[in-house]
């Protein structure tokens, strides 16, 4: 086996944990990346709900799922931190993933912020099925990327592990901040 780079091993674990048919969560939309992997994984009988507050950003996951023929996705233009205005605090949720930082080639200042990261966490964890996943990549070389690692790593540290496992994934001989994933699954 090879070790799995950052973002195939984030995919990874939600294909070991979503199913088909399931509502998920791409809480950072971004271009789209995740949101087509995960439309694929809950399949035409699932959905994906996708969040960004950029517009270009859902506009450019539009696209990409548009280029692919998937339509089983609601991309919304708001703050994953406002997401039981689109997604029923009463429902469930097979899996979420959470891409922080800033969208590749665009404004670099508009970046993942913690307060709204981790209300969103506490937002999903109440609703996420039985051995569900949050999985989170956490890039945090840009500028207040520091900021929301140290106040993501304190929250999740203190999540109740008779409730939840907690993993921590990432590269330690890599240069310039490598990023690494936070998973947590409801027990
Ligand atoms: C690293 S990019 C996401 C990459 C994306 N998942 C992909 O596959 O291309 C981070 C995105 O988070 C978005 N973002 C920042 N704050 C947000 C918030 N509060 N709610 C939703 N999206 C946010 C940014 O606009 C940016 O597009």
């Amino acid at each position: 086996m090879l070790i799995k780079g950052i973002i195939q091993y984030a995919h990874h674990l939600l294909e070991e944990s979503v199913t088909e048919g399931e509502v998920v969560i791409d809480a950072t939309c971004g271009n789209g990346n995740d949101t087509l992997f995960l439309s694929h994984l809950v399949g035409n009988t699932g959905r994906v709900i996708g969040f960004d507050i950029q517009k270009e950003a859902i506009e450019a996951t539009g696209d990409l799922l548009k280029k692919h023929h998937r339509t089983n996705m609601t991309l919304v233009h708001d703050s994953h931190a406002h997401m039981y205005k689109y997604v029923s605090s009463q429902s469930t949720i097979g899996g979420a993933i959470f891409n922080l930082g800033y969208l590749p080639r665009s404004d670099k200042k508009i970046i993942t912020q913690p307060e709204s990261t981790i209300e969103a966490i506490d937002k999903i964890l109440p609703i996420l099925k039985a051995k569900g996943m949050v999985v989170l990549v956490v890039y945090h070389g840009h500028e207040g990327g520091k900021d929301e690692k140290q106040e993501l790593l304190r929250y999740i540290m203190q999540l109740d592990q008779k409730n939840y496992s907690v993993l921590r994934y990432g590269f330690i001989n890599q240069k310039n901040n490598p990023p690494f994933i936070l998973a947590v699954q409801k027990k």
